[in-house]
């Protein structure tokens, strides 16, 4: 029978185990993952594992396929130390873009991530806004896919905005966009955007949707990385004359020239999740705000430990 629960942490996000072992009131396991000198990677648990219902959370960020290698091992460990269920916590899935062969000769990484996953022995996974909801078909046990949109909407709310347009900056959000206008009493826009190849540079002509001269609006994505498709965006909407321009999205995967990007764009406000961390100290002009989903991973750790209903956590 699986006892009581454990939660530790690799070596990728470990203010953001930290803060979720706050939110359960509970101490973050010990565990050392550490690299030798020939970069094969070691861990071992600093306690006893045997049938406890192990957490392992591990957002792929940074240096993104070595914390993958980290959590398989991690899982590997656990296993082999009995653990009773292993839930891997994956805030953040990468490779989330390579979910299908849209050119010859490629692979579907995310689907081969999934097989690793497996293969290594978790029983679960616990995910937040995986970049297609389909990902989690790729694997063969539960996916409980939290969502940060009611917790960013609950932000917008706060700031009591007239009407805003919500932006999709490309077509893939804006299923996402509508969503959220819906929420927000808003109205909703998307970008045609264009990319050459796989160019990080977008190309983006029209919106398509209402007028947004001298509306508020919220651009929306579900990740911003070099910041190249939200800048397109930005440039029209300022082209358009809207009154206000706030950038949101749930993973802030700020990299190459996105901060100076996001930084130098006049916008009214950047808006994240910590699902990746961010130095919001890099940004020197631009307003951040950091939502934390912290307590949402904690209530879904929680609720999974004891067979509660995690879904009824993002009505
Ligand atoms: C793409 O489909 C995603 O939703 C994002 O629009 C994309 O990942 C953002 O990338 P970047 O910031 O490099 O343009």
């Amino acid at each position: 029978m699986v006892q009581e629960m454990a939660v530790f942490s690799g070596n990728a996000h470990p203010a953001f185990a930290e803060a979720v072992c706050k939110h359960l009131e509970m101490p973050l396991g010990g565990v050392e993952v550490f690299n030798f000198s020939n970069e094969n990677t070691f861990v071992r648990f600093l306690q006893n594992m045997r049938e406890r219902d192990v957490f392992l959370v591990q957002p792929f960020v940074g240096d993104v396929n070595t914390r993958i290698m980290e959590l398989l091992i991690m899982i590997d460990a656990a296993k082999r130390a009995s653990a009773g269920r292993i839930t891997a916590v994956i805030p953040y899935f990468a490779y989330g873009r390579s979910d299908k062969k849209d050119q010859p000769h490629i692979s579907i990484t995310a689907r081969l991530l999934a097989n690793f996953i497996e293969v290594s022995g978790a029983d679960r996974v616990l995910t937040a806004n995986l970049h297609a909801g389909q990902i989690q078909g790729f694997f063969n046990m539960p996916v409980d896919e939290l969502n940060a949109m009611p917790l960013i909407v609950e932000h917008f709310r706060s700031l009591k905005l007239d009407r805003p347009v919500v932006v999709a900056p490309d077509v893939g959000a804006a299923k996402d966009a509508s969503n959220m206008a819906a929420r927000l009493g808003g109205d909703v826009a998307f970008v045609d955007k264009r990319r050459d190849g796989n160019d990080e540079t977008a190309h983006s002509t029209t919106i398509v949707g209402p007028e947004v001269r001298d509306r508020d609006t919220i651009l929306y994505d579900d990740e911003i990385l070099s910041g190249g498709t939200v800048e397109a965006a930005i440039t029209l909407l300022q082209q358009q004359g809207a009154r206000s321009i706030y950038v949101s999205c749930v993973h802030p995967y700020f990299r190459g020239p996105a901060f100076e990007r996001l930084d130098s764009a006049d916008i009214t406000a950047l808006v994240y999740t910590d699902t990746v961390p961010v130095d919001a100290g890099a940004f020197e002009h631009v307003p951040t705000h950091e939502i934390s989903l912290a307590p949402l991973f904690g209530d879904a750790i929680h609720r999974i430990h004891t067979g509660g209903s995690v879904s009824a956590l993002f009505r």
